[in-house]
């Protein structure tokens, strides 16, 4: 799904990805096992090439916006959060995320981005919900959801398969006025 949109607040730009975003740096950050733990890329190898394919499908995508988290003071891509798949009928969408700049973690970053793309999802694209899961040893990610108001709905018993163990997936959801002011 192709946009122009730019968004910001305090220091947090997010526009959308290109392809000249796709550096050793990104695949890097797929590669680190502190970074994947909780994504799924970690199935894959990650090279140039799978990441490049990847963001072309997100450009090509008619149902989901993958955006580039950047630093507004010196414009360095830190990472990437997704809007979709969109579901035009019943106007739900799915936000995930990551930060693979490990020195840019726990400062408000992802809290900051997850708030933004909230608010567009629901201002400019007319969502109704907005979902997302989270590993539930990823206490991080689910702090930056519940600061932005998502509520947790359910819990899948051992969903996944994580490098101690299988672990629960919590989903977490968010109506437009439950959007808290970051
Ligand atoms: C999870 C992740 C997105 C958090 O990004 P971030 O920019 O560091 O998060 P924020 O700084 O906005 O932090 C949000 C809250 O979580 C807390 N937090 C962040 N990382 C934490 C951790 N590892 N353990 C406990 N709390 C953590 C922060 O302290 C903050 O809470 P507070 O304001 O009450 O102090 C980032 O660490 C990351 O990308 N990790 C690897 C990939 C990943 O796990 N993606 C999510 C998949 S579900």
């Amino acid at each position: 799904m192709l946009t122009d949109v730019h968004l910001s607040s305090g220091g947090v730009l997010l526009r959308q990805i290109e392809l000249g975003d796709c550096t050793h740096s990104y695949v890097s950050w797929l590669e680190d096992p502190e970074v994947n733990q909780y994504l799924e890329t970690r199935w894959s190898e990650q090279t140039l090439e799978s990441v490049q394919s990847f963001v072309q499908s997100q450009l090509d995508s008619e149902n989901s916006v993958l955006f580039a988290i950047i630093l507004a003071d010196d414009g360095r891509h830190i990472g990437n959060i997704k809007l979709g798949p969109i579901n035009e009928h019943h106007r739900h969408a799915d936000v995930s995320y990551f930060i693979g700049d490990k020195t840019m973690w726990g400062k408000g970053i992802a809290t900051k981005a997850i708030n933004l793309v909230c608010r567009y999802g629901f201002s400019d694209m007319n969502l109704h919900r907005i979902e997302a899961g989270a590993y539930a040893k990823a206490i991080g990610s689910q702090r930056a959801l519940e600061k932005n108001g998502f509520i947790k709905e359910a819990v899948f018993r051992q969903q996944v398969l994580t490098n101690i163990g299988y672990d629960d997936v919590y989903r977490y959801g968010l109506l437009a006025d439950e959007l808290k002011r970051i």
